[in-house]
């Protein structure tokens, strides 16, 4: 199959089970008025997140890597009343497109954007002995992938999930370039991933708006 029907069948999708989404949009044209790439996940991604941590009745979400707060608003809209949700961005630009989406979207008391390195925001967490969350989507620099694993770890409980975007890389996680320490990172994570007695997990692949690329799914034991 080629690439033009996998964008037919994410559009026919999307449309079916997303449809217009203003909010959405308005986030993803700020994406590139203000020239930030357009790595989001793609709606069908994000719907499935936001049914994830609808599905656990998440109350505390974590999420690693913000952008301009696409895959955070998702995550936002299946919060119960009371809930919350931490995103950590390195980028101080992006934080600050994200900040102006997540208030559009009405979510402005419910999330906070960290600016830092997620591993020093992590660590600081972890020192405060922050309360657990539910749900961590991981969507950071891919290198890292495998030292926020255990990170992460350290701020959930049994029964917590985990997902990770972009482990599958368009096939370059199965042999990644000397060069690609991205797919390397990818490699890294899912071996460790799946040996680690921590989690039960599974990684998907996908096909699509974003093209071939695929999620760890873990769930902490
Ligand atoms: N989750 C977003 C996309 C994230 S793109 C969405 O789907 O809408 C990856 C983001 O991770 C970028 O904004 C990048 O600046 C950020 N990032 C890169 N290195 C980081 C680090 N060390 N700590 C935190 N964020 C980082
Ligand atoms: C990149 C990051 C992402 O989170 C993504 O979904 C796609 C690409 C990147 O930095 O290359
Ligand atoms: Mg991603």
């Amino acid at each position: 199959m080629s690439q033009k029907l996998y964008d037919r069948i994410d559009g026919y999708i999307e449309q079916l089970f997303v449809g217009d989404d203003p909010v959405l949009a308005a986030t993803i044209a700020a994406t590139h008025k203000a020239g930030m790439p357009d790595i989001q996940v793609s709606a069908v991604l994000g719907k499935f997140l936001y049914l994830q941590a609808r599905a656990i009745g998440a109350r505390r979400i974590l999420e690693l890597g913000t952008l301009a707060g696409y895959s955070t608003i998702w995550l936002a809209r299946a919060l119960p009343p009371g809930g919350t949700l931490v995103t950590l961005e390195y980028a101080a630009q992006h934080a600050g497109v994200a900040r102006q989406s997540i208030a559009a979207a009405g979510f402005a008391e419910r999330v906070e954007v960290v600016v830092g390195a997620a591993s020093e925001t992590l660590a600081q967490m972890i020192a405060r002995a922050d309360a657990p969350f539910d749900l961590v989507f991981i969507d950071a620099d891919k290198d890292n992938y495998p030292a926020y694993l255990d990170l992460v770890l350290q701020l959930t409980r049994p029964g917590s999930l985990i997902i990770a975007d972009n482990v599958v890389r368009g096939g370059d996680v199965l042999a990644p370039a000397a060069d690609d320490a991205y797919s390397q990172g990818a490699r890294a994570f899912n071996a460790k991933l799946a040996a680690d007695p921590r989690v039960e997990a599974i990684v998907m692949q996908l096909v699509g708006a974003k093209h071939h690329d695929g999620f760890a799914l873990a769930r902490v034991k």
